[in-house]
């Protein structure tokens, strides 16, 4: 009997103490670096406390805005017996996906008429990128090493997207900081150098973090480049609407270069234009050569998505696509749209102009009103924007990008007096 209970004691002993080491190799990791900022935020106190961070969308009163557009997509879902809650095909909805595609590419596409893109409904921009960037890893014949070239800086998580799927990241030249503006001729020269067939992430429209976009002008020089040396073009297009407050003149990019024949796919995300951030609907359009490459590529999609998610979500579409296919709420989105844009444009002129001509704040600030779309890059040092967390509770990132989007017309004054203070060294 005493023999017995010893090997029971033994063998708790030993499994308790193999489960307090099972996961003793496994670092912690930090936080996500945007998120901890809106934690603090949050957990902020101070009056007049700015985030600056949250790359979504606030109203004037600081609020979260549900379009108005999207409520009433809802309520004709709502009212509709005809709806049930079963799987979507593995692809998505087909409705969605068709629609999806000539919203980004253009209802005149010839690559659509064509056959040719492959289009497949994802988990956001982040499943899209995900999907493509999963893709690729398996499919594309990698020049030399199997690298993708982002831009410097670019979105934090495309490097971890890609390195999750073993292609490694390295970095071409996009801003310069003594311009606050486009290293043009650093991207140039890159996508010159970059073996043939090398992969280019680009963003379609109001770059994140730095809002600034190439002109048309320098986008035909790019296109050429890379139709030259065949690279292919991974285009990530999170914001359209956004930068312009025109789907069609944010689209013009990625148009242009499916027009050119560059090898591509597009990213597409609807979290940021149509206010949908936590429904999670995008799409990822693959554009093949021939139908039947197509065909062929949507089969494999199919394989991928199945293993990953198996189907994507059914709500955050139906809205989509209920605003897509319907001439009047279509238009009624566009208002919304450039209700949104219209904001953050006057944001900056206001910003641009309490700087300038208010408080002469040193240096040029003709940045804040060139940038497009919801950041701006603002060019202060890490020191400065240090100061304005700790000091005026204005919380942004490090790197001094800010979100328009958090600023408003109760708090543009506090933060421009706050900035032109850190700039000065007197905060
Ligand atoms: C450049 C870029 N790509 C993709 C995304 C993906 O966003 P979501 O997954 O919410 O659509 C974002 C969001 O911040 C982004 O800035």
């Amino acid at each position: 009997m005493a023999t017995r209970l010893k090997q029971i004691f033994s063998q708790l002993n030993s499994s308790s103490s193999m489960s307090s080491e099972l996961w003793q190799n496994v670092p912690l990791a930090p936080p996500d670096s945007i998120f901890k900022l809106t934690a603090a935020y949050k957990a902020d106190t101070f009056e007049q406390k700015i985030n600056l961070g949250v790359g979504a969308y606030r109203d004037d009163n600081d609020k979260p805005w549900v379009l108005p557009v999207v409520r009433k997509a809802e309520e004709i879902i709502l009212n509709s017996v005809a709806l049930d809650h079963e799987y979507l095909p593995i692809t998505g909805l087909p409705e969605f996906t068709v629609a999806a595609a000539k919203l980004i590419l253009g209802s005149d596409s010839t690559a659509l008429s064509q056959g040719r893109v492959t289009s497949v409904q994802t988990i956001s921009g982040t499943g899209a990128n995900h999907l493509g960037a999963l893709f690729l890893s398996r499919f594309y014949q990698f020049a030399e090493n199997k690298e993708i070239y982002l831009s410097d800086p670019t979105w934090a998580n495309h490097p971890a997207i890609f390195n999750n799927v073993g292609i490694a990241p390295v970095y071409y030249p996009y801003y310069d900081p003594k311009t606050i503006g486009l290293n043009y001729d650093g991207f140039i020269s890159s996508l010159k150098s970059a073996p043939s067939g090398s992969i280019f992430l680009i963003h379609a429209c109001a770059h994140n973090p730095t809002g600034v976009d190439p002109t048309r002008e320098q986008w035909g020089a790019i296109a050429d480049i890379m139709l030259e040396k065949e690279h292919y073009g991974f285009f990530d297009c999170a914001y359209q609407g956004f930068a312009s407050g025109d789907l069609d003149n944010d689209a013009w990019a990625v148009r242009f270069f499916v027009d050119k024949g560059v090898k591509m796919l597009v990213c597409q995300s609807f979290a940021k234009n149509a206010g949908l951030y936590g429904e999670r609907v995008g799409a990822l359009h693959i554009v093949s050569p021939t139908k039947e490459a197509a065909e062929r590529v949507k089969s494999q999609l199919s394989v991928l998505q199945r293993s990953e998610i198996s189907n994507p979500p059914t709500y955050g579409a139906r809205i989509v696509t209920l605003i897509l296919n319907n001439t009047s709420l279509f238009s009624e989105w566009k208002r919304d749209i450039s209700t949104m844009a219209g904001r953050i444009i006057d944001m900056r002129k206001e910003l641009h102009k309490i700087l300038t001509e208010e408080l002469h704040t040193p240096g040029n600030w003709d940045h804040i009103v060139n940038q497009i779309g919801m950041f701006s890059f603002t060019g202060i040092t890490p020191e400065q924007s240090k100061a304005l967390t700790e000091k005026a509770h204005i919380y942004l990132t490090v790197n001094g990008r800010i979100s328009m989007t958090g600023l408003n017309r109760n708090n543009i004054r506090y933060f421009a007096t706050s900035l032109d203070a850190a700039v000065r060294g007197t905060l």
